[in-house]
């Protein structure tokens, strides 16, 4: 173990725990398919529905269900009549996400989409989010944001994920393009002036987003 794993383990002890079915959904996760590291996991969990707790958003947008994980996160910070659209480009998840979204009494608030975000976005109002969370390819993660801003209202947020991409993106001349899609993604981003944003150094990075 190394100085991080002790700290990581550190803070995962003096946070809220992981529900117990989320911890289930990560494990068969990560036993049924081949890149469950994609589930965003205990502490990035936690993080969603405490940012959700904070922003009172009524309407909010994921782009990239996988197994649901992260929706039922954020599904847990919604208040009122809060709502989750979520979308995802793989119809081979759908049946292992609606099961999982049936195990928690938030399926109600949580509708899934199956198809590519880049077609079903022009579907929704403009300004109909409070907030969106982009977690889908990070090969087109610039014009997925570009279509995404537009339906976000003013004073809205958006939180784009992994834009650090294991520090990846610190090599100047990368032939992976996830890679390079999310180091066009940081360089674009730091100078839209449509928005203030932030980069948080939380796993392998969570930029907040804030539309002016
Ligand atoms: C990193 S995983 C999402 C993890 C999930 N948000 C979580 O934290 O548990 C990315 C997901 O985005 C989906 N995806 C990729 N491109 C997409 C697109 N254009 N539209 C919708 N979903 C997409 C992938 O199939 C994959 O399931």
């Amino acid at each position: 173990m190394n100085s991080s794993d002790s700290l990581e383990e550190y803070i995962l002890r003096h946070i809220d725990e992981e529900p117990e079915l989320l911890r289930e959904i990560h494990r068969e996760t990560h036993l049924k398919l081949l890149h469950g590291i994609m589930v965003s996991g205990h502490l990035q969990g936690r993080l969603l529905k405490m940012l959700v707790r904070m922003i009172h958003p009524s309407q909010v947008l994921e782009i990239g269900t996988y197994t649901g994980y992260s929706a039922l996160c954020i599904a847990e910070g919604l208040e009122g009549d809060g709502r989750l659209h979520t979308i995802e480009i793989d119809d081979e998840l759908e049946e292992m996400i609606l099961r999982n979204f049936g195990r928690s009494a938030l399926a109600n608030r949580i509708t899934l989409h199956i198809g590519d975000a880049a077609a079903l976005l022009p579907g929704f109002e403009d300004g109909f989010f409070d907030l969106a969370f982009l977690d889908g390819d990070k090969r087109n993660y610039w014009q997925i944001y570009e279509a995404t801003l537009p339906k976000v209202k003013s004073g809205g947020f958006l939180l784009a994920d992994n834009t650090l991409w294991h520090g990846k993106i610190l090599e100047p001349t990368s032939s992976d393009r996830q890679t390079r899609g999310i180091q066009e993604f940081n360089e674009r981003l730091a100078s839209d002036n449509r928005v203030e944003k932030v980069i948080l150094p939380l796993r392998d990075g969570l930029t907040l987003i804030r539309k002016k």
